[in-house]
């Protein structure tokens, strides 16, 4: 299929395009590189030898959607594109709903003008909130705890009602649990800009020396060591859940969710032990309080996506601690100097 890609060149959708193209999808690439550096597309040129377009845009923008719809025709979207700090959402919720909500919306008006049925939207786990029980899965009630969280839902609201129109029109919503690790080759990876605020990020760049020690945030959860538990999941399983979907949506209509994670959840401590595993050094912890918003553990029931379109997690958390630290260590200032 030609698939257009919002997003592409950050963290995730770099990933998904190397496995777009692996199974012979024609893909471009629409990125305002607020948050990503062009040279990741260079990286994903040369795993790949294959083509791929970019066109340097913002979702909001609809005549720039409109060029690349009217050039490049594309049959589906996978729309990655969107700000996705959880503190900075509190701090500037109108930047937030403007590129989450405003953006989405501007893409679907774009995709009726082209004739574009078929999406596959960038959602999360986080639009879940508060556990009312574990695993979550996609009947669980939705309460998000944040300002990004509600951005993800209204955009689900608005792309099931977008799907209802006449026509085969097909919005698949991927909640992703804890998307880490990186490319096999260590060539692509996640590249934050600024001090990380993810946890598996952050121990990578304790361990290359960037920062002298993690903060582990809470000890005293409900949790078998105390610490949070999460669904961490390798980026290229999620990638792969993609392409997968892609298949799901060109063959129905219509507006499901799906849970994208493994089904097992990780404490902070057991991912700092399996980071020390693949680097081979000890990573230096600090207890700190409780991150403000933190809940104590999460975990997906994926069990819907496998049904759907065959689609289940394969990496193991060594891999995904040894890709990151294949990444990091190869790439110590990320695509700085790449
Ligand atoms: P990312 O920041 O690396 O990628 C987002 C990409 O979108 C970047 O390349 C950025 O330059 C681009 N972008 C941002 N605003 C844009 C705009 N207005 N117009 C065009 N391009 C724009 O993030 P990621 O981790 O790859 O996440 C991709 C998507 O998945 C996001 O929508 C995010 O909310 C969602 N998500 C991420 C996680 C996670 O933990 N990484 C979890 C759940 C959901
Ligand atoms: C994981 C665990 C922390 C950093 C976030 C978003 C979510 C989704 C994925 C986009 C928690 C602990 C972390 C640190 C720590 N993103 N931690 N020290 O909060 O589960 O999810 O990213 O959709 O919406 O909320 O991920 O990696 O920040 O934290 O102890 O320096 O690690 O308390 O238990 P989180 P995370």
């Amino acid at each position: 299929m030609r698939v257009l890609v919002t997003g592409g060149a950050g963290y995730i959708g770099s990933h998904t395009l190397l496995e777009l193209m692996a199974q012979g999808h024609e893909v471009c690439v629409y990125d305002s590189y607020v948050n990503a550096n062009p040279k990741v597309l260079d990286r994903v040129r040369s795993l790949s030898n294959g083509k791929l377009g970019d066109v340097t845009g913002d979702v909001r923008d609809a005549a720039g959607l409109d060029a690349v719809f009217s050039d490049f025709e594309p049959e589906a979207v996978i729309h990655f594109a969107g700000l996705k700090a959880v503190g900075e959402s509190e701090e500037r919720p109108l930047a937030y709903y403007d590129v989450n909500v405003g953006g989405t919306l501007t893409l679907l008006h774009a995709m009726d003008r082209a004739g574009c049925r078929k999406i596959i939207f960038s959602s999360s786990a986080t639009v879940y909130g508060e556990p009312v029980y574990l695993p979550y899965d996609e009947a669980h009630p939705t309460a998000p705890l944040s300002v990004y969280g509600r951005t993800k839902l209204m955009a689900e609201q608005i792309l099931a009602d977008w799907s209802k129109q006449a026509g085969d029109r097909a919005a698949v919503l991927l909640r992703y649990f804890n998307p880490v690790g990186a490319h096999h080759s260590g060539e692509i990876g996640e590249d934050p800009s600024d001090i990380p605020n993810n946890l598996v990020p952050y121990i990578a760049q304790v361990a290359i020396g960037k920062r002298p020690a993690l903060q582990v945030f809470g000890t005293d959860y409900d949790t078998p060591d105390g610490t949070g538990l999460r669904d961490y999941i390798h980026v290229v399983d999620l990638a792969r859940a993609h392409v997968a979907a892609l298949g799901y949506a060109a063959g129905n209509a219509g507006c499901q969710p799906f849970n994208i994670g493994t089904g097992q959840s990780v404490s902070v401590r057991q991912m700092v032990a399996a980071f020390e595993r693949a680097c081979g050094a000890p990573i230096p912890t600090r207890t700190a309080p409780r991150r403000a918003g933190d809940i104590a553990a999460m975990q997906a029931d994926p069990s819907r996506a496998k049904a759907a379109f065959g689609w289940r997690a394969e990496h193991s958390l060594d891999e995904m601690m040894a890709s990151t630290w294949r990444w990091q260590s190869q790439n110590p200032d990320g695509y700085g100097n790449g």
